[in-house]
């Protein structure tokens, strides 16, 4: 078959490991007989610099025409005054409300034999495998009014949080669906003791939950859980939560697994159905690692699973997905390891090499 899928690297180190993301994404076309259009364009901070503005209608263009997005990541210290009237990540806001997207799906799984490089103990985080569900294009991101005023009592910023019972339903409804095909267990995120929204947030979830009756439903308030993840995290199958609740809460998942650099994310606009075509924007959770760019250090791991996210959830094509993720399970089982996650005994490698040997494991079919 073929796919026209966009490809935008930003900033940082987004560009050196997106490059290994589409690799991966050339090896599983050779090896299953596909083909694979691409077209790149800029966001971020490298738009800034070439434009003036960080998404322009030229690429916002590709988010409308392509099957699917691979996304690196944007911003950076030379755009981040506070002072800035624009910033690279007003790109990446602008293209995930332009594209609907608004399920943000971080899966953390722990690779067993990781567990050495990891801050956590092993019993703490052996066999702990949850998706992390963020609603991604409403609440404080967005909503309005917004902004920074001068008033007789000195200057006033304000951002709103505002949720409408759709747009919870809409995100919830990813998580439920998500968990049938799991362990059937959602934490549905809120702090219902403190904010009206999420007082509608834990109404709505009580009421999916009846139709769900198949999946246990669990309220969890936001610290709680945010304690929880540390304590006990095998308890978590299923998290979902607003977009800022979310935000910090994956990025503290992702600890557990070792290393950010390892971990993909999948963002949606609707519920993904296995075998089916539906576009979506992918990208690693990491973001432009500044101090390590250009260094040929980063670890392309999480752009090569988000695009076994991006064949699997946009395409359609499951068992590419699959090896795709096979290809990284075996890589990470030889000990071959990029500055992150180096420990003594393994093989240290760099982003292209570690990008070879995902390569050559997809070609080999594994
Ligand atoms: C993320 C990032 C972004 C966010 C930033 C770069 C705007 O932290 O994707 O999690 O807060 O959504
Ligand atoms: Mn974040």
């Amino acid at each position: 078959m073929e796919f026209n899928i966009a490809v935008l690297g930003g900033d940082g180190i987004g560009p050196e490991v997106t490059e290994q993301g589409v690799r991966a994404l050339e090896a599983v076309g050779r090896a299953f007989g596909h083909t694979f259009n691409l077209s790149y364009g800029d966001i971020g901070g490298i738009s800034i610099d070439k434009h003036g503005i960080p998404l322009t209608d030229e690429t916002r263009a590709l988010l409308d025409s392509d099957d699917a997005v691979l996304f690196g990541a944007v911003g950076g210290p030379k755009w981040d005054s506070p002072d800035a009237k624009v910033r690279p990540e007003m790109g990446l806001l602008d293209m995930r409300a332009h594209m609907g997207v608004f399920a943000n799906i971080r899966p953390v799984k722990v690779y067993p034999w990781l567990a050495e490089s990891s801050v956590f103990k092993p019993e703490v985080i052996d066999g702990v495998d949850m998706v992390v569900v963020r609603e991604l294009t409403g609440g404080l991101y967005y909503a309005e009014p917004r902004g920074r005023h001068e008033t007789p009592n000195g200057i006033v910023a304000e951002d709103t949080m505002r949720y409408t019972e759709g747009e919870i339903e809409r995100v919830l409804r990813v998580g439920f669906e998500l968990a049938r095909g799991r362990r059937k267990k959602l934490a549905s995120v809120d702090k219902a003791n403190v904010l009206e929204c999420s007082r509608l947030w834990r109404a709505v979830a009580t009421r999916l939950g009846e139709e769900y009756s198949d999946v246990e439903l669990e309220h969890v308030l936001v610290d709680a859980c945010a304690m929880q993840l540390i304590q006990k995290p095998t308890s978590y199958d299923v998290i979902v939560a607003e977009n800022t609740f979310g935000d910090i809460l994956s990025d503290e998942a992702s600890m557990l697994a070792a290393s950010m650099g390892l971990l993909p994310s999948a963002s949606v606009a609707g519920v993904p159905v296995s075998g089916q075509r539906s576009g979506g924007l992918y990208e690693p959770i990491h973001g432009t690692a500044p101090d390590i760019a250009g260094k040929g250090i980063a670890n392309p791991t999480g752009s090569i699973l988000s695009v076994a996210l991006l064949v699997r959830y946009s395409l359609g094509l499951t068992e590419e997905g699959a090896a795709i993720e096979r290809a990284v399970d075996k890589v990470l089982e030889s000990n071959v390891r990029t500055a992150d996650l180096v420990t003594a005994g393994n093989a240290h490698v760099s982003t292209i090499e570690m990008g070879d040997l995902i390569v050559a494991a997809i070609e080999s079919g594994n």
